[in-house]
C-alpha cells in the first residue's frame, strides 16, 4: 500500500472524522468553527458527509444550493458558500443521495477541486466527514493536512478509532493524529484514552512503519446535557450556553489550535 498524501493537503485543512458514528463530529466541527472565528480566523466548514449531511440541521440552515449543485455544474461554488451563525462560512451537502456513497473518479476530482479552490481563502477549512473507513471518507481525509479524530471513551469507539488510525497510517502515511475525547465522565479521562490508544498503536502499528504515529490530545469534552439541548434547538452550543462544560471544552480546543 502506498503512503502518500494528496498534494492539495495543507495543514489549514482539517478533517474532523471518527471510526464510530454518532460520537460528535458535527457538533465539534460546528462549534469549533465558531470558536476559531471568534479568535479572528476566517473559517469554513464543509459538510463532507455527502450522502447523509446534517450540518445544515445543526445550524438551522435551509440551503437552496448545495455541493451537489456545484458538483453537477448547476451552480457556481461562490453561490453555495453560505454564512452561518457563529461567524463562519459553510458549504452544505444534501441528504439521501446514494450517488455519494461510492467514490467515483468524478467525485474524487470534484471534491479535490472544490477544496483546492476554497483553501487559499480561509485560515481553517474543517471537513466534517462521515464515520468509518469507507473509500469516500478515506479520500476526504486524504485531502486534509491535519486530522482531528473524535472518540468517546466507550470500547467500541476506541476499537474503531484504532482501526481508523491504522488504515490512515498505512495507506496515507498519516503520522499526526489530533484527538478530541468527547463525552467524558470525569476530568482527565481524555488523557487516559489518549494513552490507551497510543499504547495499542505503539504495539501493533508503529513497529511496521518508517516513522511512528503520534497521537496528540487536543482536548476533552465532558458529557453534557447542554449539547443535546443545543442540537434540539438547532443552535450552536457556544451561542446558546457558552458557560456549559462542553462549550468551555470546545473553546480550549480552539485555543490550542490558535496558539
Ligand atoms: N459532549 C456531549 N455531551 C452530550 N451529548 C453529546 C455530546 N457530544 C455529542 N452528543 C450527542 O450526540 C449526538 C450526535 O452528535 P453528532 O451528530 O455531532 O455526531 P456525529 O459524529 O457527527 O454523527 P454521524 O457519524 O452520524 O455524522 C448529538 O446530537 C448529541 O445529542
Ligand atoms: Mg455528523
Amino acid at each position: 500500500m502506498s503512503e502518500s498524501i494528496a498534494p492539495v493537503a495543507s495543514p489549514r485543512i482539517m478533517a474532523v472524522t471518527s471510526g464510530k458514528g454518532g460520537v460528535g463530529k458535527t457538533f465539534v466541527a460546528a462549534n469549533l468553527a465558531a470558536a476559531l472565528a471568534r479568535g479572528g480566523r476566517r473559517v469554513l466548514v464543509l459538510d463532507a458527509d455527502l450522502g447523509l449531511a446534517n450540518l445544515d440541521v445543526v445550524l438551522n440552515l435551509y440551503p437552496k444550493i448545495t455541493l451537489h449543485d456545484v458538483f453537477t455544474g448547476r451552480s457556481a461554488l461562490a453561490e453555495a458558500i453560505l454564512p452561518a451563525p457563529g461567524g463562519f462560512h459553510v458549504l452544505l451537502a444534501g441528504s439521501g443521495m446514494v450517488e455519494y456513497s461510492r467514490l467515483t473518479p468524478e467525485l474524487r476530482e470534484q471534491l479535490q477541486a472544490v477544496i483546492a479552490e476554497i483553501a487559499p481563502r480561509y485560515d481553517h477549512v474543517l471537513l466534517d466527514t462521515g464515520a468509518g473507513i469507507s473509500d469516500v471518507v478515506l479520500y476526504t481525509v486524504s485531502l486534509a493536512g491535519a486530522l482531528l479524530l473524535v472518540v468517546t471513551p466507550e470500547p467500541t469507539s476506541l476499537t474503531d478509532a484504532y482501526a481508523t488510525i491504522k488504515v490512515l497510517a498505512t495507506t496515507q502515511g498519516r503520522r499526526q493524529v489530533g484527538l478530541v475525547v468527547n463525552q467524558t465522565r470525569q476530568p482527565g479521562e481524555g488523557r487516559g484514552v489518549r494513552q490507551q490508544l497510543q499504547q495499542v498503536v505503539d504495539r501493533y502499528v508503529n513497529p511496521g512503519l518508517s516513522s511512528p504515529v503520534r497521537i496528540e490530545l487536543l482536548g476533552e469534552l465532558p458529557l453534557d446535557g447542554a449539547v443535546r439541548e443545543s442540537v434540539q434547538r438547532r443552535q450552536l452550543l457556544l451561542e446558546l450556553m457558552p458557560g456549559s462544560p462542553a462549550a468551555i471544552g470546545i473553546v480550549r480546543v480552539a485555543a490550542r489550535l490558535l496558539a
